[in-house]
């Protein structure tokens, strides 16, 4: 059984597995922690599987901290913790969380991301700002809480999960803050620099997952899924494990010295023009 305990002042909670785990809620060890943003997910939790298996201690940090705790007991040795990423107070607390009952963060992944509906013109100015706070300021707050512990790893690695769309547009707050994400890459990339960190971008193409549930594709998501197949070399989609195969490289020892670089996932539909 996982055992859960309530966090300090926001209400956030850790829980960590016992099956394969090294200790119970709070106890640091040598393992190296990898925080992953939107860890409930699709992409999240198989980047989260990748890390664990690499030998991170994984905390996954979601809005729903019940699909967390699921994805963490799944795993074993792996703690969930509730983050809100548009919330200011809610990043500050979940990060000093983590370095209070873990000791240390080795790996950022900001992965978590909202994709709303609509183009230029009848995207609601709500729904944009909401993309921006999740997508891109919530990144930047994540990197920026993390700055301290991660500069204090021997080997910090911070994993950006954008979108093909910064290269071809879509959605235009969705573009926005997928381009804006790979600008926020360049600086982390400086800032960890000195201690031999590093920062990368992974940009996958589309992926028939929940966060297209927001984009108002309706009965045409398979039709809309179809053509983007079509228009891709590789003739098909990739799989959410096809996407964290990219990150897990990029955290892992194998890509100590590759920083600021963005790798598309997209089976070439990055060249793509127009859909
Ligand atoms: N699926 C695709 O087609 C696709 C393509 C390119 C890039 N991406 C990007 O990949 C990332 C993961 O997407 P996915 O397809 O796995 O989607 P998903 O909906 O399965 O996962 C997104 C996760 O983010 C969490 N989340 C949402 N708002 C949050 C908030 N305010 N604070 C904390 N967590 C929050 C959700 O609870 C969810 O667990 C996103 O950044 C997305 O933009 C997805």
């Amino acid at each position: 059984m996982n055992e859960t305990v309530p966090g300090p002042e926001t209400g956030s909670t850790v829980s960590a597995g016992s099956a394969g785990s090294v200790g119970s809620v709070g106890d640091a060890t040598d393992r190296p922690v990898a925080i992953v943003t939107g860890g409930a997910g699709a992409f999240g939790s198989a980047i989260s599987r990748r890390l664990a298996a690499a030998g991170q201690h994984v905390v996954i940090a979601d809005i729903d901290l019940d699909r967390a705790a699921a994805v963490a007991q799944s795993i074993g040795d792996a703690s969930a913790v509730r983050v809100d990423l548009a919330d200011e107070a809610s990043v500050r607390a979940a990060v000093a969380e983590v370095v209070e009952r873990r000791g240390r963060i080795d790996t950022l992944v900001n992965n978590a991301g909202y994709s709303p509906t609509g183009g230029l013109g009848d995207t609601s100015l709500a729904d944009f700002d909401r993309t921006l706070s999740i997508n891109l300021r919530g990144a930047y707050l994540m990197c920026a809480e993390a700055l301290d512990p991660l500069r204090r790893s021997p080997h910090a690695r911070v994993v950006m999960v954008g979108s093909r769309t910064w290269l071809a547009g879509g959605n235009p707050a969705y573009t926005a803050s997928k381009a804006g994400v790979v600008g926020l890459s360049r600086t982390v990339v400086h800032a960890l620099g000195a201690t031999g960190g590093t920062c990368n971008v992974v940009a996958p193409g589309p992926v028939d997952t929940p966060l297209v549930d927001s984009m108002g594709m309706g009965a045409s998501r398979a039709e809309n899924f179809r053509r983007y197949a079509e228009a891709t070399p590789l003739g098909r989609v990739a799989t959410p494990d096809e996407v964290a195969a990219a990150v897990a490289f990029f955290a892992g020892p194998d890509a100590g010295f590759i920083t600021g670089e963005v790798l598309h996932v997209a089976g070439g539909l990055q060249l793509a023009p127009r859909l």
